[in-house]
């Protein structure tokens, strides 16, 4: 039994090797993804990093998740600082995630992630082509998120003009959470299943000088782990996992969604979807997901993270600002689901496509203990 009361089942598993990036060694090569809005705060991410693994903070929204919780206005760069501060307090190693998609915070949310002393900065959704342009990253390693070799070649050619080299690439499937890196319509591709991306991107890697490639995007249990890595990963991040575990920052709600999800409960929100116009992965239930489809919500722009700068360099432009039809305003369903305006609005909750696999609450703790292989690996009480 274990400390919930549940079977456990001893699983003997294959050591896992360090993983080392930017001459960091980090004991497990688990990262656990950065997961937006206010998924992954400084709670989860510490406890990652004291078992071993990378923990991974989300910067989406950070400003108002971290005003709320300190009652006071905190900007995006001091939120960063904060989280990066408190995540690596008990020791580890920890970093954040920071969308390009989101213009405004994003050079702010950089420079308050160096001056804390982040380990990782992990960025995607959109090509970072700026990163290592904004701050030096002094001991900061910059790992860019790609769904594609050719997306990693950009990367490489542009950073290689401004004397940097990635210090790690997270390539990231189509099984993932959040958003993802491929059109609607090639989803479902064989060549882009994370098997088949990995060599090609593997190969670019090598040709680029040789850094360390992490899989990411449905990867499950210590199994999938091994399997990857034989292949020659270096290493893994994983979101999903880490949603229903006690220190994640999620809604008591969102975590049972997910325990309660069925696989047909998980889908692809587009048309209507993101603003950002990247399949979003969402539970079909949720509530701003189920108005997004009937049209019922008006359209509003209260928060304003996805705004892009219009010809004058103003930022107001969002698909989701004046009209429904195509998206859905993913800001306010999002800071909802972290509880940040219950009531006001129906929340929205994302997951990786097995997330349905999940049926109950643990702690990081025992989900590393399992993923590593030197745990119990919990069992359905049914079993
Ligand atoms: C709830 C949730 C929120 C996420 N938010 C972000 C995000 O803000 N930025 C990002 O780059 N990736 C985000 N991701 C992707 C994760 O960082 C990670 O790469 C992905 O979850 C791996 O796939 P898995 O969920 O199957 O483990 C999110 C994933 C989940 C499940």
């Amino acid at each position: 039994m274990n400390s919930e009361g549940h079977q456990v089942e001893v699983s003997a598993g294959v050591e896992l090797p360090p993983l080392v990036i930017k001459g960091k060694k980090i004991p497990v090569p688990i990262i656990q993804g950065g997961m937006g809005v206010g998924v992954s705060l400084s709670p989860l991410a510490g406890a990652v990093a004291q078992e071993g693994g990378v923990g991974i903070v989300s910067s989406a929204a950070l400003d108002r998740v971290i005003s709320k919780r300190n009652g006071r206005k905190c900007s995006a760069y001091e939120a960063a600082y904060e989280e990066i501060s408190l995540s690596k307090q008990s020791g580890g190693f920890a970093g954040i995630n920071i969308m390009v998609a989101l213009l405004q915070t994003h050079d702010a949310i950089v420079e308050g992630a160096i001056d804390a002393g982040a380990d990782f900065i992990i960025s995607g959704a959109g090509l970072p082509l700026r990163l290592p342009l904004i701050k030096d990253p002094g001991e900061t390693a910059l790992i860019p998120i790609v769904s594609s070799p050719r997306a990693l070649e950009l990367i490489c050619k542009k950073w290689e003009r401004a004397g940097y080299r990635p210090d790690a690439v997270v390539l990231e499937g189509p099984l993932a959470g959040g958003h993802l890196g491929f059109k609607f319509e090639e989803l479902n591709l064989e060549s882009n299943r994370l098997e088949n991306l990995f060599p090609p991107v593997k190969e670019m890697a090598e040709k680029h000088g040789g850094f360390p490639v992490i899989v990411a995007g449905g990867i499950y249990d210590h199994s999938d782990i091994v399997r990857f890595l034989k292949m020659g990963a270096d290493g893994v991040q994983m979101g999903t996992r880490f949603i229903v575990t006690r220190e994640c920052s999620a809604t008591d709600a969102y975590k049972q969604a997910v325990i309660d999800a069925r696989e047909e409960d998980i889908v692809v929100a587009h048309n209507p979807g993101s603003p950002s116009g990247l399949p979003f992965m969402v539970i079909r239930q949720s509530g701003m997901y189920q108005s997004a489809l009937s049209r019922k919500r008006k359209p509003v722009c209260d928060k304003g993270y996805m705004l892009r700068p219009d010809r004058n360099g103003v930022f107001n432009q969002c698909d989701s600002k004046l009209e429904n039809s195509n998206s859905f305003c993913i800001c306010n369903g999002l800071l909802s689901s972290a509880g940040y305006n219950p009531g006001l609005e129906e929340p929205l909750y994302t997951v990786g496509v097995n997330g349905y696999r999940i049926d109950r609450l643990t702690t990081v703790k025992e989900l590393m203990a399992e993923l590593t292989g030197t745990g119990c690996k919990a069992m359905d009480n049914s079993t």
